[in-house]
């Protein structure tokens, strides 16, 4: 199974890039930075075709499982999460034969917040945009770790939700 993970946090080393590591440490997966890319907020005029959007998505779209990784940033994914997801609809609009090629892949997601009350109060408004954009692209979704790096290093307790999940998708 070819697993990419896919992370948009405003920085490329913060604490999500930690939980990132983490995760390829255990899996042998791909990686993919959004920041590295110009991907442009979504346009119904499609002004924005030739950025890096839909060269990107040709290569995202080759993978069995892909892994979204976001900071919790005002309770929801990144903004550039969220362009990312917003661009998607270019699959459905102008090249929907990249869009279909996600249909029967499988979809999962990691957050990570500041603080454990506040991640695992919000988990299930979270999840929703991820859970129903796999259902909306025919994709299955595997589901999702909530973690939260209050010190410089991950806690032994996002530890073992990291290991828990990481077994669950890949099963
Ligand atoms: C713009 C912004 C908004 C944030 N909003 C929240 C929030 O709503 N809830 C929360 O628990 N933490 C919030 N945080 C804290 C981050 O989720 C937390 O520090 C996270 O680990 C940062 O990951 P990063 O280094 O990949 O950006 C926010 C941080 C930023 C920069």
């Amino acid at each position: 199974m070819e697993i990419l993970i896919i992370q948009g946090s405003a920085r490329k080393n913060g604490n999500t890039n930690k939980i990132v590591n983490y995760i390829q440490e255990q899996l042998d997966c791909d990686f993919i930075d959004l920041k590295n890319y110009t991907i442009s907020h979504y346009d119904y005029d499609s002004r924005n075709r030739n950025d890096d959007f839909l060269p990107l998505m040709r290569e995202i779209v080759e993978y069995d499982l892909i892994i979204f990784a976001t900071p919790v940033y005002w309770y929801a994914m990144s903004g550039i999460m969220k362009t990312f997801f917003d661009r998607v609809t270019d699959c459905l609009k102008i090249e929907k034969e990249t869009g279909r090629k996600l249909r029967g892949k499988t979809m999962a997601m990691v957050c990570c917040g500041s603080e454990k009350d506040v991640v695992l109060e919000i988990s299930a408004a979270f999840e929703m945009p991820f859970r129903e954009s796999a259902s909306y692209l025919g994709m299955n979704y595997v589901g999702s770790v909530y973690t939260w790096m209050d010190t410089d290093d991950i806690s032994g307790e996002v530890i073992q939700n990291l290991d828990k999940f990481i077994g669950k998708i890949t099963k």
